[in-house]
């Protein structure tokens, strides 16, 4: 599927990007939570694009998967400064901004599939996927 790409510069960006990921995820046929958790992640992953890398790009893709099914998929890039230690990036708490810390691993909760790769001096990649879920899918996959 064609990925959406929103530039992430300015916080106006965010709000042009929560409203194009609450139309994919209405598309997709996402119910209210997860359209939630959805503009949630949005929201912490383009606040850190904007805080922490001097702004990047946030990109949506609609996923069709024969066994998964229908399904998201949430990437954050930039050029930014990196992170040296992406598993103490991943603690509760953890925050360089004297931020509460809570971003990313709330991302990571919130989602189904989660990665990082992160280069200090060359930028960060964040991804997350979050499935459709359907009584049928949930009786046969538990998912
Ligand atoms: N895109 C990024 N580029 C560089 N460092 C990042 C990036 N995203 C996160 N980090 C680092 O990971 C840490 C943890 O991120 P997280 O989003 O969990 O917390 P926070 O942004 O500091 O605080 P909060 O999100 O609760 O306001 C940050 O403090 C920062 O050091
Ligand atoms: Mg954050």
């Amino acid at each position: 599927m064609m990925p959406i790409p929103c530039l992430i510069q300015r916080e106006v960006d965010v709000y042009v990007a929560m409203s194009r990921a609450r139309e994919l995820a209405t598309a997709v046929g996402f119910g209210a939570v997860d359209r939630t958790r959805i503009e949630i992640v949005i929201l912490e992953l383009t606040r850190n694009l904007l805080v922490h890398a001097r702004g990047g790009t946030l990109t949506l893709t609609r996923l069709s998967d024969s066994v998964r099914g229908a399904g998201i998929v949430i990437e954050a890039t930039d050029t930014g400064p990196g992170i040296a230690d992406i598993e103490l990036a991943l603690q509760d708490g953890y925050s360089t901004a004297h931020t509460l810390g809570a971003g990313l691993p709330g991302v990571r909760r919130l989602m189904d599939e989660f990665s990082i790769e992160s280069t200090v001096g060359v930028g960060t990649r964040v991804r997350a996927v979050k499935w459709l879920t359907t009584p049928q899918r949930r009786a046969i996959y538990g998912c």
